[in-house]
């Protein structure tokens, strides 16, 4: 089995990922499979930080009138529910976990603090990350870079539908071309939608990587943790090239 060259990362899965093919709710074949896959990197001695979002049971954005912090605290909570699946789906195969919550729901998860959560990440627990950043107008992509540079995590796994970044829509334009490699200035100028520009500079400004890969096929988020396969990296590649012409 080939070696994962980080020692700790974040993954970060959006709410869809847990759906499967009903596009709604929890399908626990899909929960399960993504447990096994998780199980995958801890069986390598990988530490395990994990955000995911809620788009398979409500959408912050898609409050119709509501107000959007309301919309968002909604979608905070739904996060919650993801998590627990999780979490259930991973202790079933005997992985330890703890579910952190960025909102206080004590009877339910620990509340999240940061180096209890490192604790448990040295222990070989999985540690989930739930209710976001706690914040409205704040993404679950956003929460994942904020968990991922306070936990130190080397890498974001950012599991998506689609095998990477392309400059267009690939489901809708065939003659989309993928990008093999980005650095974070181009994703913002570009204006490409991988994930929203708050997330973006927090990686940019914590030199945190983004490995974009599709969760479609069994075994992909080992892959792309050990760069056997993935889409798309993201990094300060401009930074890293000019720090080399000096
Ligand atoms: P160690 O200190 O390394 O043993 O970690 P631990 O998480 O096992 O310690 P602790 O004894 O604090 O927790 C035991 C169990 O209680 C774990 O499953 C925790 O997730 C859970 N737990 C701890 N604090 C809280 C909390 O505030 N709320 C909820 N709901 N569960 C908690």
């Amino acid at each position: 089995m080939s070696e994962c060259k980080y020692k700790r990362v974040m993954l970060k899965l959006s709410g869809e990922a847990m759906a499967g093919k009903n596009g709604f709710g929890i399908d626990f074949e899909v929960a399960k499979r993504i447990a096994t896959e998780i199980k995958e990197l801890v069986d390598m001695g990988v530490q395990v930080g994990a955000v995911i979002g809620a788009g398979n049971i409500w959408r912050g954005r898609e409050g119709g009138g509501m107000d959007r912090a309301t919309a968002d605290y909604m979608g905070m909570l739904a996060t919650c529910i993801n998590a627990l699946a999780l979490q259930n789906s991973l202790e079933d195969l005997g992985i330890e976990t703890r579910v952190q919550s960025a909102i206080e729901m004590k009877e339910i998860a620990e509340p999240y603090i940061r180096r209890r959560a490192i604790r448990h990440l040295e222990k070989g627990r999985v540690v989930i990350f739930a209710a976001g950043s706690g914040n409205p107008y704040f993404t679950t992509d956003t929460a994942a870079a904020l968990r991922a540079a306070e936990i130190e995590a080397e890498c974001i796994l950012l599991a998506k539908k689609v095998d990477g970044v392309y400059d267009k829509d690939p489901n809708k334009f065939d003659d989309a071309i993928k990008f093999d490699t980005l650095d974070y200035k181009q994703v913002i100028e570009l204006g490409l939608t991988v994930m929203d520009s708050t997330a973006i500079t927090l990686c940019m400004d914590n030199d945190i990587p983004i490995i974009v890969f599709a969760l479609d096929e069994a075994g992909n988020i080992r892959k792309a943790a050990t760069g056997e396969e993935y889409g798309t990296i993201i990094d300060n590649f401009a930074k890293e090239a000019a720090e080399d012409c000096q």
